[in-house]
């Protein structure tokens, strides 16, 4: 029997993003730009090159403007129409034909576990795939794409890793694994915030992973983690221990959007790749470089 087709994604969106204060009082952080696009943009556009149909979008209050972006602006339309830049308009409606997307609010942010659990209905009997939504990976192919793939080998749920620097190990979580093939590993438990002496290794999650629906009732029994949150990397650690578990250390480069230097760093690489604006930014930054 093959493995069930992928078809549906959880985008929780709905944190405070306190790390971007003051900005995310007014706008939420997955809404902040990569030059032009909001970074959650980027998550929907990478789901539907992954084959991804469906995507649920986790929402909190203050978070409308993420279900305006996915949706026709009329009164733009009208303006491009009438001033000669008709051919503009599909552009601008791709965002709202890429996917369908659901919102659900989480009503109180608990935490990443606590926002995964509203998605219970949507998930139904199926696997899906989960994009934290601050963190943007730009790669050839996409992640959730090469997630989907160890998948269809190995049938157990799969987390993307990279291995980071020690700091980073303790503010994020770290994995203990065993090789099974290039890049992929059979994920053997793993600690979210550990101390330092509670490292098992500098693989860590980054931003995505692929659950199988059994992790409702894992969260629905946990009782608070790290921070005083329901924690998504404590279900996982209970799905590793008792019903198997992959990892893949994906090919692409992350940033975390959810942090001051992780947003300038990924507005800085996609504008030097950007045709229109690529050239002259080089321009300046090299200017700027050489002044320094
Ligand atoms: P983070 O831990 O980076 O989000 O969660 P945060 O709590 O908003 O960040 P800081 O630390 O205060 O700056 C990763 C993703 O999970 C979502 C966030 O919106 C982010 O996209 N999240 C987090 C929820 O949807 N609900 C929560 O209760 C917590």
């Amino acid at each position: 029997m093959s493995a069930k087709k992928i078809t549906k994604a959880v985008i929780p969106a709905a944190g405070l993003g306190t790390r971007m204060l003051p900005i995310s009082r007014a706008v939420p952080k997955e809404m902040l730009p990569i030059v032009d696009r909001p970074a959650i943009s980027y998550l929907v556009e990478e789901c539907a090159k992954s084959g991804i149909t469906d995507v649920l979008i986790v929402t909190s209050r203050s978070k409308t403007m993420i279900e305006d972006y996915f949706d026709y602006s009329l009164e733009y339309e009208q303006k491009l129409l009438s001033s000669g830049r008709g051919n503009e308009i599909d552009d601008l409606r791709r965002a709202a034909k890429l996917c369908n997307i659901h919102y659900i609010r989480q009503i109180e942010t608990k935490g990443l576990g606590h926002a995964i659990s509203f998605a219970r209905t949507f998930v139904g009997g199926d696997p899906f795939v989960v994009l934290y939504g601050d963190d943007i990976i730009f790669s050839e192919k996409p992640v959730v794409k090469q997630l989907i793939d160890v998948y269809d080998r190995y049938e157990l749920p799969v987390v993307g890793v990279k291995e980071v620097p020690i700091e980073l190990v303790m503010k994020y979580d770290s994995l203990k694994t065993e090789p099974l093939e290039k890049d992929i590993y059979k994920v053997l438990t793993m600690i979210e915030k550990p101390r330092r002496d509670q490292i098992y290794s500098q693989f860590a999650i980054l931003g995505r992973v692929l659950l199988t629906p059994d992790v409702f009732d894992i969260i629905d029994s946990l009782p608070p983690g790290a921070g005083g949150e329901i924690q998504l990397t404590d279900a996982m650690k209970i799905m590793a221990e008792t019903g198997g578990m992959t990892a893949v250390d994906f090919e692409g480069t992350r940033y975390d959007m959810g942090s001051k230097l992780g947003f300038l760093k990924a507005n800085t690489e996609q504008a030097l790749k950007d045709p229109a604006l690529g050239g002259e930014y080089m321009a300046y930054l090299k200017d700027l470089v050489s002044k320094l």
